[in-house]
C-alpha cells in the first residue's frame, strides 16, 4: 500500500514554502483586495480570519491527513484511508477540479510573462488607461499570443516538476516564496508615499461594518477555502509528502496565517496607486492587466516597479501551479505505474489542450461555451461554486466519522506532542460545525445558479 518511494518534503521550513506557494496565488493578489475592500474592509478581513482559523483550517488538516496517513495521490490517499474504492471517486473529483483551475490558471500566468517582457521593453509609460484597455484586448482576443506564452509557461512548470519533489519543488518554493514576500513589501513601501495610501489602506484595513451582511460571510467562506487551495486534490498530494515527524497543525496554522498576511500586503501594494489616481477600484484581469501598469509607470522607479509586479505574479502562479501539476503527475504515475516523466509528459497534454481551450475561449466569435460563458470563465466559477466545497465536505466527514479515532489523533498530535485539547477541538469542528458550514455554501451557489439569493429569502422568512 504506503509507496516509500515517493518524495517528501526534506524540512518543515520546505514543506511551509511548497505548501504556502500552493496557497499564495492569483487567488490572493487580484482576488482578495477587491473582495475585502467591497465587503467591509477590515470588518470582512476579520470574518476572514476567524473563518479561517474556525473553518478553514480543520479542512485543510482533514485534507493533509488523509494525504498523509494515505501515502498516495488524491485518488489513492482516499483509498488507503479507508479500505475503500468507492471513496476514490472523491480523489478523482478533486483531480478534475485541479485540471479544471489549472487550465485557466496557466492563462492567466502566460499573460503575466508577455507584460513582464512588456514592462522590461518599458512599454507602459505614458499609455492612457483606454490604450491600456485596448492593448489587453487586442491581446487577449489575437489567440496565438496569449497561448505561447501559456506553452511558455506550461514548459518552465514541468522544468520544475521533473526535478522531482525535493529538488524541484521544494527547492523552487524555498526561493520564490521569500522573494514573493520581498516584493510584496517592496510594493507596499513605494506605495507609503501615494497620496491614496491612506485612502487605499482604509479601504481593505477600515472597518465598515455597515457594508457586512451573510453574503459577506459567504464571500470570505469561499475566499478562504480557495486561498488555502482546498477541495482540488493539491493539499492531499502535498500532505503525503509533509514527514512524520513534522506537525501537521503547525504547518497548517503557519500556511494560513502567511497566506492571510501575503493577501493584506497585496491590498497594501495595489490599492494606494488606484486611489492616488481617483480609478474606481476593479478586481481580476481587469485591475491587474489593464488598470496597474500605467499607475505603476508614474511612480518614482516606475520602471522596476513594473517588472517587480509581473514577476510576482507570475512567481505567485508558479508556486501554485506546481501544487496542481504535481497532483496530476502523482496521480498518473502511481495509478499507471509509470515514471515520473512520463505522468508529466500525460499532465503536460492534458493541461496543454484545457489551457489552450480556455484561451481560445476568449478569442472574439468564439463558441467554446458553457452555459452561455466562456470556458475560461466557467472552469473558474464551476470549480469554486461546487468541486472546492464537495471536495473539502468529503474530506471532514471521512475524517470526522469515518476514520478510526486512532489514526486521526496520531496524524492531528503528532503521536502526542500537540495537547489533547486542540486535538479535540479540530476533530468537533471537522464533525460537526465545518459540515454545516460548507452545505450552507454549497446550497448558496446552488440556488445562486437558478438566480435565487438566498440570504435575501433567509431574511424574508424571519421577517
Ligand atoms: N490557492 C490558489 C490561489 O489562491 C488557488 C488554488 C485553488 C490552487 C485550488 C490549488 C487548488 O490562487
Amino acid at each position: 500500500m504506503a509507496n516509500n518511494n515517493r518524495g517528501s518534503f526534506s524540512s518543515k521550513f520546505g514543506a511551509i514554502a511548497a505548501i504556502a506557494g500552493s496557497a499564495v496565488g492569483l487567488g490572493n493578489i487580484w482576488k482578495f483586495p477587491y473582495v475585502a475592500g467591497e465587503n467591509g474592509g477590515a470588518a470582512f478581513l476579520l470574518i476572514y480570519i476567524g473563518i479561517t482559523l474556525l473553518i478553514s483550517i480543520p479542512v485543510l488538516l482533514a485534507e493533509f491527513s488523509i494525504g498523509r496517513h494515505g501515502q498516495g495521490n488524491a485518488f489513492r490517499s482516499f483509498v488507503n484511508m479507508t479500505g475503500k474504492k468507492g471513496w476514490g471517486a472523491i480523489g478523482i473529483l478533486e483531480l478534475l477540479g485541479a485540471i479544471f483551475v489549472l487550465a485557466s490558471y496557466c492563462v492567466i500566468a502566460g499573460w503575466s510573462l508577455e507584460y513582464i517582457m512588456r514592462s522590461v521593453m518599458g512599454g507602459f509609460h505614458g499609455m492612457t488607461q483606454t490604450q491600456m484597455d485596448v492593448q489587453f484586448d487586442m491581446f487577449v482576443a489575437s489567440g496565438w499570443r496569449p497561448i505561447v506564452w501559456m506553452v511558455v509557461f506550461l514548459i518552465i512548470n514541468s522544468g520544475v516538476l521533473g526535478m522531482g519533489v525535493t529538488k524541484g519543488i521544494e527547492r523552487c518554493s524555498k526561493f520564490m516564496i521569500p522573494a514573493l514576500f520581498c516584493i510584496l513589501v517592496m510594493l507596499a513601501g513605494v506605495n507609503l508615499w501615494q497620496p491614496g495610501f491612506q485612502e487605499g489602506a482604509a479601504f481593505i484595513l477600515k472597518p465598515n461594518w455597515s457594508a457586512v451582511s451573510g453574503h459577506t460571510v459567504l464571500a470570505a467562506l469561499g475566499q478562504s477555502f480557495f486561498s488555502l487551495s482546498i477541495g482540488m486534490a493539491a493539499m492531499i498530494t502535498y500532505g503525503s509528502y509533509i514527514q512524520r515527524q513534522e506537525s501537521l497543525n503547525g504547518v497548517g496554522v503557519i500556511v494560513s496565517l502567511a497566506t492571510v498576511l501575503m493577501a493584506i500586503l497585496a491590498g497594501l501594494a495595489i490599492f494606494p496607486s488606484v486611489f492616488s489616481y481617483g480609478i474606481e477600484p476593479t478586481k481580476g484581469a481587469d485591475l491587474v492587466f489593464k488598470t496597474l501598469p500605467p499607475l505603476f509607470a508614474e511612480l518614482p522607479g516606475g520602471y522596476f516597479i513594473s517588472i517587480l509586479f509581473f514577476i510576482l505574479l507570475f512567481f505567485a502562479a508558479l508556486t501554485t501551479s506546481l501544487s496542481i501539476m504535481e497532483s496530476l503527475v502523482a496521480f498518473f504515475s502511481e495509478e499507471l505505474h509509470i515514471k515520473r516523466v512520463w505522468a508529466l509528459a500525460i499532465g503536460f497534454a492534458i493541461i496543454l489542450i484545457s489551457s489552450t481551450l480556455c484561451a481560445m475561449s476568449q478569442m472574439p466569435d468564439s463558441h467554446i461555451l458553457v452555459g452561455g460563458e466562456t470556458l475560461f470563465d466557467w472552469t473558474d466559477k464551476f470549480c469554486s461554486a461546487y468541486i472546492l466545497p464537495l471536495g473539502g465536505l468529503a474530506c471532514v466527514i471521512l475524517v470526522g466519522w469515518f476514520v478510526p479515532h486512532h489514526v486521526v489523533e496520531h496524524e492531528l498530535t503528532s503521536s502526542g506532542k500537540t495537547p489533547l485539547w486542540i486535538y479535540k477541538f479540530i476533530v468537533f469542528m471537522m464533525k460537526y460545525i465545518c459540515p454545516v458550514v460548507i452545505i450552507i455554501l454549497l446550497v448558496n451557489c446552488i440556488l445562486d445558479y437558478f438566480g435565487v439569493d438566498m440570504i435575501a429569502a433567509l431574511m424574508s422568512l424571519i421577517h
